[in-house]
């Protein structure tokens, strides 16, 4: 295993993170973990030198913390540093952040959290800490022994991040989404060279695009540029590997579903080092990047010129979700995204021909009939 820098602390985390989102389920169940499938996997992982086990409140239907913690309770938890989170989206009041942190504490079986995080902060959430003073809470647990460091993960604009990053000084580390295919979204590289100039440890989720840039066989352009690489690696490795050589990143999760995906992601893990990639391997991911992007039909880039529409339809956030679904063939993640993301009064449906939109799209992108046909294709027949 190799080992990396995590921020100003004196310690080194494993490369490789086992994310504890993705166990393998029985049946169709995501709240049943195959605990006989999953168990040897997370010792696998931590007998190989892994270290640092992330885990969430709502990970599993709320299942996969109480099974961390009885994997751990077997000897390992003395092995490795324990991640979990606060359910940001269920707290109203001080009293909520005692009573789910104490819940946390004997689900996963131990006496502290080595690292804590507020989970997914947006603007909103990161509202209601304020105004909650999560920070004075924090530093009494942390005082108390209940956990040793305090971190955010986080989903939102680049500016809601600086933010954050800004709105407290003793931030240990955050845990951003970032992979080839999301450099400039989110808090994105920018973000994570600032947390990384600030001190802070980056932890890495969702490298792989929550597996889309692991599937095998890639669409075929994109398989097409890695066959020109010369090198024998899978999709999966090439997106790790990406990651991995960015020397500001302290580690990265990987949500593994199978024993294999854990031996290769350890593979993977062996071969990797801040810097190592060669410009040649920089231009193999680059163009395997275009490559993916060129597969979005609509080529709108969110410049938002189009807004606000006078009927109200949100027509970037309509396109990014139907090209999605198109680019990564995910027609049913399309269209769930569509009904519970997109308001039924910013919906596609809603658009009258009014043509505002049009005249003012500097990609001169003909808005009104793609619209339709996001519609039609994020609209199951019958809904
Ligand atoms: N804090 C937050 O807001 C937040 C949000 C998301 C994630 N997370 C954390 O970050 C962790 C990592 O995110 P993620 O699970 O989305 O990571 P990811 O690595 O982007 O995606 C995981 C998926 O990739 C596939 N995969 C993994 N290794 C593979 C391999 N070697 N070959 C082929 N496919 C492979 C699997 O897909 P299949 O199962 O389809 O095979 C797996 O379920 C999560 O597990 C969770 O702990 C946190």
């Amino acid at each position: 295993m190799k080992y990396r820098q995590f921020g100003k602390l004196d310690w080194q985390p494993s490369a490789l993170g086992f994310g504890c989102m993705r166990f393998p389920v029985v049946g169709d169940d995501n709240a049943v973990i195959n605990e006989e499938l999953a168990a040897p996997m997370l010792r696998r992982a931590i007998e190989a030198g892994v270290n640092y086990i992330d885990t969430a409140w709502p990970y599993h239907r709320e299942q996969s913390e109480s099974f961390v913690g009885k994997v751990l309770s077997e000897g390992y938890r003395g092995k490795v540093r324990l991640a979990t989170k606060m359910p940001s989206w269920l707290v109203n009041t001080r009293e909520d952040l005692d009573r789910f942190l104490d819940i946390q504490l004997e689900r996963l079986q131990t006496d502290y959290i080595d690292f804590y995080l507020l989970h997914t902060l947006n603007a909103r959430s990161w509202e209601n800490y304020r105004r909650l003073n999560v920070f004075e809470w924090a530093e009494r647990k942390m005082a108390e022994g209940k956990f040793h460091y305090l971190g955010f993960s986080f989903h939102d604009t680049y500016e809601v991040f600086e933010d954050i990053l800004n709105g407290y000084d003793n931030w240990t580390f955050c845990q951003i989404q970032y992979n080839y295919m999301d450099v400039n979204y989110q808090a994105g590289q920018k973000g994570l060279r600032a947390a990384a100039n600030k001190g802070l440890a980056v932890v890495v989720m969702e490298p792989l695009r929550g597996g889309r840039l692991a599937k095998n066989p890639p669409p075929p352009s994109v398989a097409e540029v890695f066959a020109r690489s010369g090198r024998d690696w899978t999709p999966a490795n090439w997106a790790l590997q990406w990651v991995w050589n960015q020397p500001e990143v302290s580690l990265l999760l990987s949500g593994m579903s199978t024993m294999e995906q854990v031996e290769q992601n350890l593979v993977s893990a062996d071969q990797s080092n801040p810097g190592s990639l060669k410009p040649e391997d920089l231009a193999v991911i680059e163009q395997a990047r275009q490559a993916r992007e060129a597969l979005a039909p609509i080529p709108c880039t969110h410049c938002e010129y189009c807004l606000p529409c006078p009927s109200g339809v949100a027509i970037p956030s309509v396109f990014e979700i139907y090209n999605e679904a198109v680019m990564y063939e995910e027609p049913g993640r399309g269209q769930s995204a569509y009904k519970y993301d997109i308001q039924d009064e910013n919906k596609a449906d809603r658009c009258v021909e009014c043509g505002t939109c049009e005249s003012l799209c500097p990609q001169q992108i003909e808005i009104i009939s793609w619209l339709k046909k996001a519609h039609a294709y994020l609209t199951p027949s019958g809904s």
